[in-house]
């Protein structure tokens, strides 16, 4: 997810980019660039002085904002930064690419006249950047956005601006939310979407902006248009006109005014980044599999040498590597792998691995699983194993952390800035990823029929619906929320590969609402935790039917309710008989067996939230945590 903005208009263009990115920065923040027109420059031609032509300049920094703040300052001159009035800018979450300057947007094509500024994914830019070097284009960056700047210079040569880059869109598989500048016509920019993250188009009194989302405009104005899909905007002083992008044909929108303060938009209109993080889930996970999981062959594709080493055919057993919420998903990994690679599988919570001078060689594959990158146990863990000869890949969120600078083999999730404090959007994508790695390996290692590795890519490939339509549930879940707050303590419980959905459940109530809340395997009740059921002791039984536990757990549920626990059941959708053990009842899809845990952490996330809410706590910051504990 990354930032973008864009402004013709009559104010000194600079500025007025840099704050909007800086409003955008919590979208993405590894790298960030602004394309500059420089009207009317008088230029030398093979030595004759030439009319004045508009001059595109880029600025563009690996690193934070304010990297790109102190470039432009030394770069462009005072009175150079005043006179340009139009341009773009971005600030990236690098999917391809490591976070360098060259792989900064905006991105230009070979005759450096156009640039480019993308938020999304081009899935056939590898196909599209080989036909483009055939006719002699020269690329300077590793990212699938560049290609855009040299398929638009391509269609420059047949149509006009606006048309050029409506043609150049139609070769692009993928998702984009693009806007681009051309010098030949220096007051209009092009703005565009296709699944590719919002673009919004904000109305200003002889100046217009573009940006990807409403907090970079409210400075300027709270009248906007939001493109939909396949939706263009040709932007200039004077206004937009909106075009259809599949067609050309004029498109009329309409223009709403925003109400939301600007702290309020930075969270898109959610009162907090954890609820507006778990609403992006179904999204993130579907970025997570695009131009990765092919749902009809089967067939999984990831990206880096690594994945094509004859290692990883050799590699005889697995040991996953994480913390906190990152190690609940290794524990759903664990079962993920082991059943479909038939190979042993440990899971080490980093802390305790590297205090302990393990068993492990240059037969294991060690996958390190950090939404930061930058966990300090689980960075020392790394090291650790690969000090001992393990090759090591990394299940990480953050393109260019240290995990992912480290690691022989790097499998990004697509979750985008992950924000508030409680892992949420992290951990559902880095599920996914443990089953796009799962299929990956089992297709390399031939240990699923092929058959089998088409009907679990399709129900992988349906998960986000399904996922999307779980998140309807919020309002039930505000209500249980309210009958639930004031207790003391909870108690999970799950069985098999639930059991690590018990843990997380936990450990979402407890980080957020700091109500005692603990996990435990079902089977372990009668080994203690049985002590402590009582009328104020409710306990979360997570119990699809589709688990091969199932029975076990209906008997775990009457145990609680034989000693007047209050009993919260997240069961199958219509399974009456669950249901009617439990006080409280929470539907989940049904969905295979080892695909559900990525679906019934959903309302348990959301259940954290309301209550913690209820409780007025600091949701996005609780207290005594932070987002990465880069320190021990
Ligand atoms: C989970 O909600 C917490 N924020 C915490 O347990 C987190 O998962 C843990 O610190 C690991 O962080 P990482 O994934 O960035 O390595």
């Amino acid at each position: 997810m990354c930032g973008i903005v864009g402004y013709a208009g009559s104010k000194p263009a600079a500025p007025l980019l840099l704050n909007g990115l800086a409003k955008l920065e919590y979208r993405g923040y590894d790298s960030a660039g602004l394309a500059l027109l420089e009207q009317g420059v008088r230029h030398q031609v093979s030595g004759v002085s030439k009319n004045n032509r508009a001059h595109l300049l880029i600025i563009k920094k690996a690193g934070k904002i304010h990297n790109l703040v102190s470039a432009i300052k030394s770069e462009l001159k005072t009175d150079t930064r005043e006179r340009i009035t139009a341009g773009i800018g971005h600030t990236r979450w690098a999917t391809h690419g490591q976070p360098t300057d060259e792989n900064a947007h905006p991105h230009m094509d070979c005759g450096r006249r156009v640039a480019v500024v993308h938020n999304g994914i081009v899935e056939n830019y590898q196909h599209l950047k080989k036909q483009l070097q055939a006719k002699g284009h020269a690329f300077r960056s590793q990212t699938d956005s560049e290609v855009l700047a040299h398929l638009i210079e391509e269609q420059l040569k047949k149509y006009p601006w606006a048309e050029a880059v409506r043609r150049a869109l139609g070769q692009i598989q993928g998702t984009y939310s693009v806007v681009a500048v051309y010098e030949g016509e220096p007051h209009t920019l092009v703005g565009a979407r296709s699944g590719g993250g919002a673009l919004v188009v904000g109305w200003g009194k002889g100046e217009t902006l573009l940006a990807s989302d409403v907090p970079a405009l409210l400075a300027h104005t709270r009248r906007v248009s939001y493109l939909d899909d396949n939706e263009m905007a040709v932007v200039t002083p004077e206004g937009p006109t909106f075009l259809d992008v599949l067609t050309g044909k004029p498109v009329s929108k309409k223009i709403s005014d925003i109400e939301w303060t600007a702290e309020q938009a930075e969270k898109g209109g959610y009162p907090h980044f954890m609820l507006k993080e778990i609403m992006e889930q179904p999204r993130a996970l579907e970025d997570t599999f695009t131009s990765r999981l092919d749902p009809r062959t089967g067939e999984v594709v990831l990206e880096g040498k690594f994945w094509d080493s004859p290692f990883i055919q050799k590699f005889r057993k697995i040991t996953l590597l994480a913390m906190g919420t990152s190690y609940y998903a290794a524990l759903v990994g664990k079962f993920l792998l082991e059943k479909y690679l038939r190979l042993p599988v440990d899971v080490e919570n980093a802390s305790e691995f590297r205090y302990r001078d393990p068993i492990i060689g240059k037969d294991t594959l060690a996958v390190v699983i950090s939404q930061s990158g930058e966990t300090v146990d689980t960075l020392v863990a790394l090291r650790e194993a690969k000090a001992k000869g393990a090759r090591i890949a990394t299940i990480c969120n953050v393109m260019g952390s240290s995990a992912t600078r480290e690691a022989d083999g790097v499998l990004l999730t697509r979750a985008g800035p992950e924000i508030g404090v409680a892992s949420t959007k992290a951990f559902t994508t880095q599920l996914g990823a443990l089953w796009l790695l799962t299929l990956f390996l089992a297709g390399v290692r031939k240990t699923m029929p092929v058959a089998e590795l088409q009907k679990k890519a399709k129900e992988l490939s349906r998960l986000p619906q399904q996922m999307a339509a779980l998140l309807k549930q919020r309002k039930a879940l505000e209500k249980i929320a309210r009958e639930y707050s004031h207790y003391f303590n909870f108690l999970y419980i799950g069985r098999g590969i639930h059991y690590p959905i018990a843990l997380e459940g936990a450990l979402k109530l407890k980080e957020i609402s700091y109500i005692h809340a603990e996990g435990y395997p079902g089977g372990e009740m009668k080994h203690g935790p049985i002590a402590l059921i009582d009328s104020k002791m409710p306990v979360v039984a997570i119990a699809p039917k589709s688990s091969g536990v199932y029975e076990k757990m209906l008997n775990n549920m009457e145990e609680v309710k034989a000693r007047q626990g209050k009993l919260i059941a997240l069961v199958e959708k219509g399974d009456k008989l669950a249901a009617s053990k439990a006080d409280t009842v929470i539907e989940i899809p049904t969905v295979s067996e080892d695909l559900s845990p990525i679906l019934s952490v959903v309302p348990l996330q959301i259940l954290a939230y309301e209550i913690s809410k209820k409780k007025g706590r600091e949701i996005d910051q609780p207290r005594n945590l932070a987002k990465s504990v880069t320190v021990e």
